[in-house]
């Protein structure tokens, strides 16, 4: 095991109701909010009505973002800034999913920047200091209520680039599992998958000896093929939900990569994916998992792949280990299409040939040089081909 740094300063509020603490929990941090919030569904929930009576009730004058979209576009985080300097906010809070914390994180740094906020996406050493953030997570899967990252897309230029900083990580985040019950069957699943595959990016590592690490990893996976489908069947499955929504946290937030850093592999190629066609990222992620894991299965990775199949799929750990690690993978591509039934193709989601080439030279100049196993442009192609 590594050495390593952990901090997750994010106070969490978790369980039912926690909502009514919230005006309290932003007054701490400044009487002007920025509202940052997604396409419309806190309002169809009855969310927003509760947020705003909070805010009213402590005080808190309100500015709002509204409409950011899923794949936050840099435009809405300018929109923000702007928003921010004009109104003079000095906290910001947003209440969605990972698109809208995402926005909300960039504002925040931006606010507090002298240039354009892209310039905070393309070199996050420029993120020095941010507003503070408090969030109300609505959905589980992208782990940014509990993390420093923020994933910005730039439609002019194709670019889907993940950010870092400490000043980005939220100060506090509401998790209400029954804020989720509303959340589409389609999103619940590609949140699943999403979980998952940061899960995945943390276990699969060549660094040796972090036991405790992967023995974390694999509760957060079994807990994800316990939950996921329970949650599909039952939508207002409290059980399932808060499992769920503690899972997406854990998985992202350090926790299972202390020790153990590897750099990521199926993320920058699902990246390119959502850059150029827009996808649901949770789809892309369930898409490509599969067939990444095929394609670096070796002699030399085998004894992982069986490891991951043995104690989350519970797989004979008696017999071959190459067997046991096939059957893993078509396991973990079984439970994506059928128990989550999530899309196994990228023709399913309107992806050919055209652009293949060109989304693998970006995936592999995101880090894949350095990931659990070294990937080249032609290596992701294959990937990306075996996916059609
Ligand atoms: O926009 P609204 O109307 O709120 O609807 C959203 C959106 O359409 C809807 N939704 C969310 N909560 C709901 C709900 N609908 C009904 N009831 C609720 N309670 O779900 C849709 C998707 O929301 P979004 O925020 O886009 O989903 P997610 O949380 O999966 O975030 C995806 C974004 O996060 C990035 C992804 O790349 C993508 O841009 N990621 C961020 C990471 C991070 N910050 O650490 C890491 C991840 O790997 C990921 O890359
Ligand atoms: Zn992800």
């Amino acid at each position: 095991m590594n050495d390593f740094v952990f901090s997750v300063p994010t106070t969490i509020y978790f369980g039912k109701g926690q909502v009514e603490k919230l005006g309290g929990i932003v007054q701490q941090y400044g009487s002007r909010a920025l509202l940052v919030y997604g396409g419309g569904s806190i309002k169809r929930s009855g969310l927003y009505d509760k947020v705003l009576g909070q805010l009213k009730k402590n005080f808190v004058s309100v500015t709002e973002l509204a409409g950011v979209e899923p794949n936050p576009k840099i435009a809405s985080v300018r929109e923000g800034v702007r928003l921010c300097r004009e109104n003079k906010v000095d906290v910001v809070l947003a209440v969605g999913g990972g698109s809208s914390i995402d926005c909300a994180k960039v504002v925040a740094a931006g606010a507090c920047y002298d240039g354009d906020p892209w310039d905070l996406v393309t070199e996050p050493a420029r993120i020095q200091k941010a507003l503070p953030l408090v969030t109300v997570l609505t959905m589980a899967a992208t782990g940014s209520e509990m993390n420093h990252n923020a994933v910005i897309t730039n439609p002019e230029t194709h670019e889907k680039l993940g950010t870092a900083g400490q000043a980005l990580k939220p100060r506090a985040s509401i998790l209400d599992p029954e804020l989720t019950f509303t959340v589409p069957k389609r999103q619940t699943a590609a949140g699943t998958a999403d979980i998952m595959s940061h899960t995945f990016e943390n276990y699969f590592t060549g660094v040796k000896g972090a036991f405790l690490q992967a023995r974390f990893a694999e509760g957060i996976l079994r807990t994800c093929i316990q939950y996921g489908p329970a949650a599909l069947k039952r939508p207002d499955d409290y059980e399932a939900r808060a499992n769920l929504m503690w899972a997406s946290s854990h998985a992202i937030n350090g926790l299972l990569s202390c020790g153990a850093e590897v750099a990521w592999s199926v993320h920058p190629m699902e990246h390119e994916l959502s850059a150029f066609y827009d996808i649901t990222h949770g789809v892309g992620l369930a898409i490509l998992t599969p067939n990444w894991m095929k394609y670096v299965l070796s002699d030399s990775t085998v004894g992982k792949f069986a490891e991951y199949g043995v104690n989350v799929w519970g797989i004979d750990a008696n017999q071959a280990p190459l067997l046991t690690a096939q059957q893993a993978i078509e396991k973990t591509r079984a439970f994506f299409t059928v128990s989550l039934g999530l899309p196994s193709t990228l023709r399913e989601v309107g992806i050919g040939e055209e652009n293949l080439k060109v989304m693998a030279e970006h995936a592999a100049s995101h880090g894949l040089e350095h990931a659990f196993v070294p990937l080249r442009a032609d290596d992701v192609l294959k990937i990306y081909r075996a996916s059609l």
